[in-house]
């Protein structure tokens, strides 16, 4: 490579970042993406992503899925420049459309900003996140938003968080509040007062924002008497009681710097934005069958961690996105897919931008692109420009939701078969079977993070498959995938009522009634071992 081409490389990775937002329902995960689209300049006016709140009250009428879907992959990622930084937005599906592309995600991305309701704390959905997280330590930033309106006292805000996640908080801004009206935020690392004055445009438009020195008459009378006491009361209290800031433990996700803002109002978006970008890490190396694989390795890898089918049923081609690990890429490329050895031209890559997509002819370590693809890809599939590299980790979670599929027209088994290979292929949901020798047994389960994607595939198998199917629901929310002795496995699986079911790869998960029955099982069993992924 030559050199000029390896120094573009090396800045292009040292100036990407790559994130996502984790958070549970109406923490404010729209609101703040488009601040920070805004920020980002990315949009001029906020109110642009915000039609996508109107249609995330899915409901099962194809049309709106439909609708969704495209959606969904116009803002699949969102790039933006800020303050010198290329920064990759992944967004997660949250709503009804929550599923494991919502998981794997967060495998495409270098880091993750936890969003809080500051009344609510952590909530179920930022919790489950959180762990995928935490398995692969992945770096946590956290917001904790709405801080217009009185939430819980911070301090006991972030205890609760520790307490609940186990992870240490270092708060790097601080809000200040005067009555209950907020009014600023301290930044800890530039020891400055950030004062917000409201714009005219009801948060449309950039904060109005004044940076004081802490000590100082002026920025004391300009915040207010009791409100400043407060203030210094806080930080010496941060300050000695707190967790130190310690890079090395950001970086293993052990210690997670804390913001405080109002993605309606943008205080203190600024500040998070800016500092976060500072903190968070590059494009991180990641691990592979051949051994570690540097960003700035000159060689182009990437790997798929979702597809989308086609909105037009009538093309099967869908799109693949594909995050890159490391090298230069250029549109025309051409790559192995190392499952199957076959050599793939990249032609007509696409990247996203809120609404738009627009075709790329260059991109970088951390960036993601969109292939089509005729049916050839999977998830979690590697593409390198030499040698035979295989990325290791995009797990297979369980699901949430099963249902025995049942056929309408019973001729149609072999339609049924291919819908549901192609269709799991894809990650729309995974299948499931009541025998580990009976793939083509009669009553093929398939199980799902999020709801929604069980009318998609309803939908699918009958409009891309002809085979009109109906859903029975099964109960057992606590999956856990088990390995160990075949006798223990069956005792631990038929008490109870208990399901054992077989995923495509004969492996077996145990559904469990409730969190008792999955503890009494872990406590007992001791020759079994539970995994909550696919091992
Ligand atoms: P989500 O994507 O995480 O589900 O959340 P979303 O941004 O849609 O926000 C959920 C609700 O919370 C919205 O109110 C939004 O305006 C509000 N919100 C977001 N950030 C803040 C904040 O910083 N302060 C306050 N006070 N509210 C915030 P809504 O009434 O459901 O919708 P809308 O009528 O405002 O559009």
């Amino acid at each position: 490579m030559p050199t000029e081409v390896a120094l573009e490389l090396e800045r292009a990775v040292s100036h990407r970042r790559t994130f996502a937002i984790i958070s549970h329902p109406d923490a404010g995960k729209t609101t703040l993406t488009e601040k920070l689209l805004l920020y980002g300049g990315a949009i001029h006016l906020a109110g642009a992503v915000k039609s996508r709140r109107a249609e995330r009250h899915a409901t099962s009428d194809w049309m709106k899925l439909e609708q969704e879907r495209g959606i969904s992959v116009t803002s699949s990622v969102m790039q933006f420049e800020y303050d010198g930084f290329a920064v990759n937005l992944l967004d997660t599906p949250g709503h009804e459309d929550f599923s494991e592309d919502t998981y794997r995600t967060l495998v495409a991305a270098d880091s993750a900003v936890m969003l809080l309701d500051n009344r609510k704390g952590v909530e179920e959905r930022t919790r489950q996140l959180f762990e995928v997280c935490k398995k692969r330590r992945t770096p946590i930033f956290t917001f904790v938003n709405k801080c217009d309106r009185v939430g819980e006292d911070s301090l006991k805000l972030l205890s609760d968080v520790e307490a609940d996640l186990g992870i240490d908080c270092h708060p790097i801004t601080w809000p200040i509040f005067h009555g209950n009206a907020f009014v600023g935020v301290y930044d800890r690392r530039l020891d400055q007062v950030h004062l917000f004055g409201k714009d005219e445009h009801h948060g449309a438009t950039r904060a109005i924002a004044q940076r004081l020195p802490l000590h100082s008459a002026d920025t004391r009378a300009r915040v207010g008497d009791e409100p400043y006491a407060q203030l210094l009361h806080d930080i010496e209290l941060l300050d000695a009681a707190g967790h130190p800031f310690d890079r090395d433990a950001v970086m293993r996700g052990e210690l997670s710097p804390v913001f405080f803002g109002s993605a309606l109002t943008n205080f203190g978006v600024e500040p998070f934005l800016r500092e976060f970008l500072e903190l968070a890490p590059p494009p991180l190396p990641r691990e592979s069958t051949t051994g570690i694989i540097e960003p700035t390795n000159p060689s182009f890898t990437g790997f798929v961690f979702k597809i989308q089918a086609n909105m037009d049923p009538r093309h099967r081609d869908r799109i693949a996105f594909v995050r890159i690990c490391s090298g230069r890429f250029v549109a025309g490329l051409e790559v192995t897919q190392v499952r199957t050895g076959k050599k793939v031209r990249l032609s007509a890559p696409q990247q996203f931008m809120a609404r738009e997509r627009t075709a790329v002819e260059e991109a970088w370590p951390g960036d993601v692109i969109g292939v089509i693809d005729r049916g050839n890809l999977r998830i979690g599939d590697t593409l390198a420009e030499d040698g035979n590299p295989e990325f290791t980790g995009i797990p297979r979670f369980p699901p949430e939701h099963f249902a025995r599929v049942v056929l309408i027209d019973p001729m149609k088994r072999k339609q049924l078969d291919a819908g549901l290979r192609q269709l799991t292929e894809e990650g729309a949901a995974q299948v499931f079977f009541t025998s580990p020798t009976e793939v083509s047994g009669p009553t093929p389960l398939i199980g799902a993070v999020g709801m929604l994607q069980f009318d998609v595939m309803l939908h699918r198998l009958e409009h891309e498959y002809g085979v009109r199917c109906r859903l029975e629901k099964i109960a057992g929310r606590y999956p856990r995938w088990v390995t160990g002795p075949k006798d223990a496995i069956e005792r631990v699986g038929r008490e109870r009522g208990r399901n054992i079911l077989y995923d495509a790869f004969g492996a077996p998960l145990i559904l469990f009634e409730d969190s008792w029955g999955l503890r009494w099982a872990l406590e007992r069993e001791t020759s079994v071992k539970f995994h909550d992924s696919a091992p």
